[in-house]
Parts: C-alpha cells; structure tokens; sequence
C-alpha cells in the first residue's frame, strides 16, 4: 500500500469540510478522486501534503503514520503535489522553476532536467522564458514537471485538465500514462470523468466532503444513477 486515509475529518477554521474520509492507493495505481466544484477534492489533497491537516484520522504513507507532518516532511519522504493553481514561480524562467526543485534519491530511476524536457518538449523550447508569461497549459506542464524532478514515489495530480482544450487534454492523459508505466503511483483529482476513465482503473467519489462512491471508473461511466447522485 502506498497511501492510506482512515476516517479523516478535515476543518478549515470551524467549518468541517471532510468528513470521514478513507481511501487506498496501491504502489503503480493511478486512482482517481472524481467530484464536482466544491466536494472537497482540493481539500483532500492538501490534507494529504499537511497544507491542511486533518484533526481526526490518520494518514499513512508507505505504512507510515504521517498525518500531522510538515509538508516539506512529506515531500521529502516521496510525495509530491502538482496543485491545481500551479504556484509556480512568475519571475523565475522555466528552467529555474525546476532547478531549484531538483532532488535526486538513492537508489532509484531519477527525473532531471533533461528527461522531463523529453516528456514536455515545450518546456525545453521556453526553458529561457519566464514562468508568468506561459500559457495555462504550459504552466501546467512545468507544474508537474517541477513534481517530477523532486523524484516523488507517488505523486498527487489536482485537475490537470481544467480548463485546457481537448487537444492538449490529449497530450496530458498520454504524458500521464508515461508517468504511469515509469511506475510512479498517481492520485489524481478530476472532474472529467472521460478523461479518467482511460488513465485509472479505480475510482472515489467525494460530495459534500464524503466519500459516496467507489468502484471501477468504467461502472461509474456507465451508471448514469451514481454520477447524477454524486453530481459529476
Ligand atoms: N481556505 C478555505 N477556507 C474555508 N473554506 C474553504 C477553503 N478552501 C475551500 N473551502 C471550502 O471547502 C469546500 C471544499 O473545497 P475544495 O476546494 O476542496 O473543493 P474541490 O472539490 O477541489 O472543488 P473544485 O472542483 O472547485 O476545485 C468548499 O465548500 C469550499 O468552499
Ligand atoms: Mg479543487
């Protein structure tokens, strides 16, 4: 098992957004978090790098009760987070937004600069240019691009696809699916459902901060009654 959530609640000052949530992934999965706007998707991932904490339930990483630690702690233990408004740095060029997150380990096949230029050729044509002054989708691809070059074993992708047009949502699932034979472990939080059934075998639904649906990501495709009940 590579991620494990048991029973979270997660507050933000008093208001209690999650509730009760528990979900796995194993090693080499991609599973995706599916949800409409404002279910608590976000939510979950950041409790799960410590930016939230959850105040009940535990999260474990490769066995490893971490709820409670510091993002940076996480990172560095292997979990890497591509969030959904990019944060990366505007006035810092492209290739500096990855070295400066470049973390090589021990002991297993490593992302560097080179080989995540590979993934996003465009990255490498503008590796001069300022981040600020990318397209949406490009930022997006430096985003994980700086993920990657961290090393994660697992990494948390939150909406990938927003806002991108189909042909580069394309490019994404196909990039994703590379990430995914490469062997990394991916939870991914979408609300396409088309876009995930063809990258994940496992699905969670959240609403209203719980988790109302598990099951394959073709079952949840084809049954109209579970997506018009969770809203996706
Ligand atoms: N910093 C915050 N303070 C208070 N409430 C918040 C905060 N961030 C999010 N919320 C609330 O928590 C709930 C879950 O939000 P979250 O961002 O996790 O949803 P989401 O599923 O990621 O939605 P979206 O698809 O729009 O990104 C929402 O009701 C939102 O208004
Ligand atoms: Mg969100």
């Amino acid at each position: 098992m590579m991620l494990e959530l048991q029973n979270i609640h997660t507050f933000y000052g008093l208001s209690h957004i999650l509730f009760d949530v528990s979900l796995t992934v194993k090693q080499g999965q991609i599973v995706c978090l599916l949800g409409r706007n404002g279910a608590g998707k976000t939510t979950t991932l950041k409790s799960i790098m410590g930016i939230a904490p959850p105040k009940r339930g535990k999260i474990l990483f490769k066995g490893e009760v971490v709820s409670g630690k510091a993002p940076y702690i996480l990172c560095r233990k292997g979990i890497g987070y591509v969030p959904d408004d990019r944060r990366i740095f505007a006035d810092l060029t492209v290739y500096e937004n990855l070295e400066i997150a470049l973390r090589k380990r021990e002991g297993r096949q490593q992302w560097d600069i080179p080989r995540v230029f590979e993934l996003f050729p465009s990255l490498q044509k503008f590796s001069g240019r300022k981040g600020g002054l990318l397209s949406g989708g490009e930022q997006k691809m430096l985003a994980i691009a700086r993920a990657l070059v961290g090393n994660p074993e697992c990494l948390l992708l939150d909406e990938p696809t927003e806002g991108l047009a189909p042909a580069m949502v394309a490019v994404f699932r196909d990039r994703i699916r590379l990430l995914k034979e490469s062997g990394l472990t991916v939870l991914l939080a979408e609300q396409n459902v088309k876009f995930t059934l063809s990258l994940s075998e496992y699905a969670y639904i959240i609403d209203d901060g719980r988790i109302c649906h598990q099951g394959t990501v073709a079952e949840i495709q084809e049954n109209e009654a579970i997506r018009t009940m969770c809203g996706i």
